[in-house]
C-alpha cells in the first residue's frame, strides 16, 4: 500500500442477480486512490465504471452484492450496515452523478437541500447552515448565492445545477469526492468550466477526486493518474502523461484513437472503436478484448491476462509484448 493511499480497493467484484442469470459487471478490480490526487476511470458504457463506485458508496441496486475489500482510511467499509455507510457518504465521501436532478428533490429549494445535510450530518443550527451554504455556493462561482437559496433546481441552467451539487458534494468536507461523468450532460464550454473548478477544489481543499468518463479528453485534463476499464476488468492503469505518451494496452489504443478534437463538433465527436463490448453474462476463459483485438494471438482465447507491472507504476493486462500502433490515426 502507497503510504498515501486514502482508499484501498482490493479485489473487488459487483454481481447483479436477473432473471437470465448473474450479470458480472465489475471483476477483481485493485486500486487505490491517493490523498489529494484525481484518479481518472476511463472505458465504454457498460464497462463497469459506475457499479465500481456505487459498491464503493454502498449504494448498489437491490439486486447488486459486491465482494472483496474497501478501506478508507485504513477502516474495512465495504458492505456495511446501511446507518454507519449513509454517516460516512455524508462525512467522508460524497458523489456526483452526470445528472444532477437524480440526486435532487424538484420540490423543495435547492437551499432547503443543502442545509439539511448540514443539520443532519453537522448539527448546525438552520441559521449557521445557511451561512455555510452561501459560502459553498459562492465557492464554486455561483452569484447571488444568498437569494439563489431559494430557488428550486429547475430555476438552474445544466452546468449551474452540476455546481450546486458539487457544493452540497462538498458541505461537509469529505476527503474523497466521486464524480461520475459530471460533465457528460453538458456542452464543450460549461464542461471546461466545471473541470476548472474541480481542479481548483482539489488544489485548495486538498479533496482526491475520482474522474469517470467514457471520455480520455476529460481525463487529460484533469487527472494525474488513469485506470482504463474494459468489460468490468482494469486492462491498463498509469500516470496520465504515460498512458498517453506510451499506452501498453490495444484497447486503450483503441480509445486513444477514437478521441475526438475539441474543435470538431460534437456529433462528430463519438468515434468508437470497431466490434460491441463482451456480454457480461458470461465470462470468457481468455481476454474479453479478444474478439475487438488487432493484436490477437492464440494464447489471448484461452487464458486471461493478468494485470501486471510493465514498469514505472504502470500496470497492464495483456499477453501482446510486441510494438503498438497498428491502429493508425486515418485507418
Ligand atoms: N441493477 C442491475 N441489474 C443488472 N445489471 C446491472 C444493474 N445495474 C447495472 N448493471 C449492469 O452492469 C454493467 C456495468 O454497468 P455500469 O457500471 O453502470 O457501466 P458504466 O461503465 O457505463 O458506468 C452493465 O452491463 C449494466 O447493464
Ligand atoms: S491479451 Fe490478446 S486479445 Fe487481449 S488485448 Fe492483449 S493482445 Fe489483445
Ligand atoms: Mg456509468
Amino acid at each position: 500500500m502507497a503510504a498515501d493511499a486514502l482508499l484501498e480497493v482490493r479485489n473487488l467484484s459487483v454481481r447483479f442477480a436477473t432473471g437470465d442469470g448473474p450479470v458480472y459487471a465489475v471483476n477483481d478490480l485493485d486500486l487505490e486512490v491517493r490523498r489529494g490526487e484525481v484518479l481518472g476511470m476511463v472505458g465504454e458504457s457498460g464497462s463497469g465504471k459506475s457499479q465500481t463506485w456505487l459498491a464503493v458508496m454502498g449504494l448498489l441496486a437491490k439486486n447488486g452484492r459486491a465482494e472483496g475489500s474497501v478501506c478508507l482510511g485504513g477502516k474495512e467499509i465495504l458492505n456495511l450496515p446501511q446507518r454507519a455507510l449513509t454517516r460516512l457518504r455524508g462525512d467522508r465521501m460524497a458523489m456526483i452523478f452526470q445528472d444532477p436532478m437524480t440526486a435532487m428533490n424538484p420540490f423543495l429549494t435547492v437551499g432547503r437541500q443543502m442545509t439539511e445535510v448540514l443539520e443532519w450530518h453537522r448539527h448546525l443550527s438552520r441559521r449557521e447552515a445557511r451561512a455555510r451554504c452561501v459560502a459553498a455556493l459562492e465557492s464554486v462561482h455561483i452569484s447571488d448565492a444568498a437569494r439563489r437559496l431559494s430557488m428550486y433546481p429547475h430555476e438552474f441552467s445544466g452546468g449551474m445545477r452540476q455546481r450546486v451539487m458539487i457544493a452540497t458534494a462538498l458541505l461537509t468536507e469529505p476527503e474523497l469526492l466521486i464524480c461520475d461523468e459530471p460533465t457528460t450532460a453538458l456542452d464543450v464550454t460549461v464542461q471546461a468550466q466545471i473541470l476548472a473548478l474541480l481542479d481548483e477544489l482539489r488544489q485548495r481543499f486538498g479533496t482526491a477526486i475520482v474522474l469517470v468518463t467514457h471520455d480520455l479528453g476529460v481525463i487529460a485534463q484533469l487527472a494525474d493518474r488513469v485506470t482504463v476499464m474494459y468489460a468490468g476488468r482494469q486492462v491498463e492503469q498509469a500516470e496520465v502523461h504515460s498512458l498517453y505518451g506510451a499506452y501498453r494496452h490495444p484497447y486503450t489504443e483503441g480509445l486513444l484513437r477514437s478521441v475526438p478534437r475539441l474543435d470538431e463538433p460534437r456529433s462528430a465527436r463519438l468515434a468508437t472503436i470497431p466490434g460491441r463490448p463482451p456480454d457480461l453474462a458470461s465470462r470468457p476463459a481468455g481476454c474479453p478484448f479478444e474478439p475487438r483485438c488487432a493484436y490477437v494471438t492464440e494464447i489471448c482465447r484461452q487464458q486471461m491476462p493478468p494485470l501486471v507491472s510493465v514498469g514505472d507504476a504502470h500496470l497492464r493486462a495483456c499477453h501482446y509484448d510486441g510494438a503498438l500502433g497498428r491502429l493508425e490515426p486515418d485507418a
